[in-house]
């Protein structure tokens, strides 16, 4: 069983594989956290450690649960107004003008399997036996308020997935701050990692140690952005890739967020995630409900590759959604860096014919092919063909397109509005705006507001009615910019500060629509590149655009990065032109290749100026791709070294049957007094013989990994993609 609740111990166990969870109801009310860490098996001797004295200075909660006091006790769930004065989970603003909530244990329940969260996405199983799910129900008997903490467990994956219902049954309340999960671990020697960047250098690696007080990253920007990502770990000062104890905390959502880890003078450390408590405000009726959304919480004994892998396999099975989840995706050739705003259809066509000769298996319109867009100031919302381009329109350059053999994809921004837009013009209310203020512009366009039930609809007609006239099969749907005078034409004064979420819950509704209406096709996010890839994206879009810096050196950090949480198989990854247009770098063909094959292979330059041995390379390079993408997308990942910590990245992917290993390794600069050096692969089935693929080594699986094979940095900016088979 993985969850289980001890009577006698009034304790609950929850199991995965690899690791145990445990809290304990105290004085027949408050939850006490016990413990996060490796499994145990019998936990027999755990009662000792459940009755923390009072510290010094502390005020001791309600008369019947002296001398306990919850701010030295470790929490379950954190609420504001009593004796624990740390900072809260929960704080709430009542009727009367308080803000003490006191909701106690009053009961749980244990069920097979895992629902999902209303309106949010999460992860999900197939089948009951998959997982096991534990609510507890804490109910503040004064403010008729219930909350129910709801922890799912997997029996097969190291994951604990956490999120939070509020009802309430009494006057309406002001929740201010619901966040998703907390957890109070012992100890304070504590590194904290996050992913930050910003446009064309998202999610860097930071890593800081934890120091008395708070260590927080968030967005206020609208999406998740590229400046923080909604992750963080917390991991022993010693933890490296394969050893250390790290706890990962990921977030399925992807708006305004916060995560923070606070160290108390007690020596102990409280993570709490969530919606970013700063400018929210949800006003909760009587007899209304409001649902938090999930944080994945996944703990490693053996460093980061294990926990990254446990997040791979869940978020790539259990995440991620529909016909293209375990299905192998087009190769793409997308326009963007190759024409801009500058195509026609027989433009389109001659890179189309090109790209079908190498291999490559869906052309992809990019931005310009609507209203009257040559540059990007104004048409957004007018999603009518531009017939001086496409003069058959879309329907009839896709089924040329078709007739090739080839598929065909389409850009949009749904979400956003021209001002010089004939939308804007008919509905200048339908962006976010405040009434009285400017309107800040981004790329030179505004917000539509999805808290509105017609702005929603609206995308859902628009998009559905060019899904079913054409024969399009791919959908790039981008996002450029972040939210500015966040308000919304339609909610009263007091539901202002609800226009962030509510504005996820439609994007939400709309993608869930148009994902399930029409499941043949392959829907890949995008923000200005990575600004909103997160976990909240994945069951919509199985492949997000990865970053608008397409040079490959850049590269190793970005996806080496996004590789901490997200699959191979959910990176974009194209092969663009040189001298690179974001940085100006020249690198190989065979580099660019290479490193894109650490995700999901498209290519993004004008194929038509190629010379034909570069088409030659091309084409070789995609068998080769698509020969290796299983195990690429759907393997064991190992970081064997790193971008931010020398010279080189080196990634490897294991088959799970450990039949086939890939390494790509790439060098960033040339180094003389290191020219050559041993990688040791990891992985591996030690018992076994490989061959490498088109070379001449064969040697043991021990030798792979304790030995090593020799690489070398023999040029600048060189790659190499090794595959070993097993013998
Ligand atoms: C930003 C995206 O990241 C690019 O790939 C491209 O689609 C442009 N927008 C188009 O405007």
């Amino acid at each position: 069983m993985a969850i289980t609740f001890e009577k006698e111990k009034n304790i609950f166990h929850l199991r995965t594989p690899g690791t145990s969870y445990l809290f304990s109801i105290e004085c027949g009310k408050v939850l006490q956290h016990i413990y996060y860490g490796a499994a145990i098996d019998d936990i027999s001797g755990i009662e000792q450690l459940k009755a923390p004295g009072m510290g010094a200075g502390c005020e001791a909660m309600d008369a019947d649960i002296t001398p306990r006091s919850t701010d030295t006790m470790p929490q379950e769930y954190t609420f504001y107004g009593s004796s624990d004065l740390r900072t809260p989970a929960f704080h709430a603003v009542y009727e009367d003008g308080s803000t003490v909530t006191k909701a106690y244990y009053k009961s749980h329940k244990i069920t097979n399997g895992k629902s999902g969260i209303p309106g949010l996405p999460s992860t999900y199983v197939e089948n009951d036996s998959e997982a096991q799910t534990l609510e507890i129900e804490l109910y503040d008997e004064l403010k008729k308020l219930t909350i129910i903490l709801k922890y799912s467990v997997y029996e097969e994956i190291d994951a604990i997935c956490r999120s939070v219902s509020v009802i309430n049954e009494g006057a309406p309340v002001n929740i201010k701050s619901v966040l998703s999960c907390s957890v109070d671990l012992c100890g304070e020697n504590y590194d904290f990692v996050s992913l930050y960047g910003s446009w064309a250098r998202e999610r860097y690696i930071d890593r800081q140690p934890l120091i008395q007080g708070m260590q927080r990253v968030d967005s206020k920007r609208g999406s998740s952005s590229h400046y923080h990502s909604p992750f963080a770990a917390i991991c022993s000062r010693d933890a490296n890739e394969e050893y250390g104890d790290v706890y990962g905390f990921s977030f399925v959502y992807s708006g305004n967020f916060e995560v923070f880890a606070e160290v108390a003078p007690t020596h102990d450390t409280r993570i709490c995630m969530g919606i970013n408590s700063f400018n929210f405000n949800w006003l909760l009726g009587t007899g209304e409900c409001f649902d938090a959304p999930e944080v994945v919480m996944v703990y490693s004994d053996k460093g980061f590759t294990a926990m990254s892998q446990t997040y791979h396999k869940l978020y790539r099975t259990r995440l991620c959604r529909g016909e293209y989840r375990d299905a192998p995706r087009p190769v793409l050739i997308n326009n963007w860096e190759g024409t801009y705003f500058d195509f026609n259809e027989e433009k389109i066509l001659n890179i189309a014919r090109v790209a079908k000769s190498a291999g490559m298996e869906l052309m992809v319109l990019d931005d310009g092919w609507f209203g009257k867009r040559n540059s990007d100031n104004c048409s957004l919302g007018d999603w009518y063909v531009n017939e001086e381009k496409l003069p058959n329109g879309i329907c009839g350059l896709a089924e040329k397109i078709d007739a090739m053999g080839m598929k065909f994809g389409l850009w949009f921004e749904p979400e956003m509005v021209s001002p010089d837009s004939d939308l804007y013009r008919a509905h200048p209310d339908w962006c976010l705006h405040t009434a009285g203020r400017g309107r800040s512009l981004g790329r030179n366009q505004l917000i539509l507001d999805l808290s509105r039930e017609d702005v929603c609809d609206f995308i859902i007609e628009t998009m559905s009615k060019h899904l079913t006239e054409s024969k399009i099969s791919y959908i790039k749907w981008d996002m450029n910019r972040n939210f500015s005078e966040a308000g919304s034409a339609l909610l009263p004064p007091e539901r202002q500060q609800e226009v962030a979420h509510r504005y996820m819950l439609g994007l939400y509704h709309v993608l869930s629509t148009l994902t399930n209406k029409f499941p043949h096709v392959l829907f890949e996010g995008c923000s200005a590149g990575g600004g909103r890839f997160d976990a909240g994206m994945l069951p919509y879009f199985t492949q997000v655009w990865t970053s608008d810096c397409s040079d490959a050196i850049e590269r190793l950090s970005i996806q080496h990065g996004t590789s901490l949480v997200m699959p191979a198989s959910t990176i974009g990854a194209h092969v663009s032109a040189v001298p690179n247009h974001q940085v100006g770098r020249i690198t190989t063909l065979e580099t660019r290749g290479n490193v894109c094959m650490g995700g999901q292979l498209g290519y993004e330059l004008d194929l038509t100026k190629l010379s034909n041995d570069e088409i030659e390379e091309i084409r070789l390079q995609i068998e080769t791709y698509k020969s290796l993408r299983d195990v690429v997308h759907k393997g064991d990942m190992y970081r064997l070294t790193s971008p931010f910590e020398g010279n080189n990245a080196c990634w490897e992917y294991v088959s799970p049957n450990k039949e086939t290993a890939v390494v790509i390794y790439s060098t960033k600069m040339f180094d003389f007094r290191k020219k050559s050096f041993r990688l040791r692969l990891k992985g591996l089935d030690e018992n076994a013989r490989y061959q490498a693929r088109g070379g001449n080594f064969v040697g043991s699986g021990k030798v792979l990994m304790n030995v090593g094979i020799v690489v070398g940095d023999d040029k600048e900016f060189a790659s190499k993609l090794m595959v070993f088979d097993r013998i």
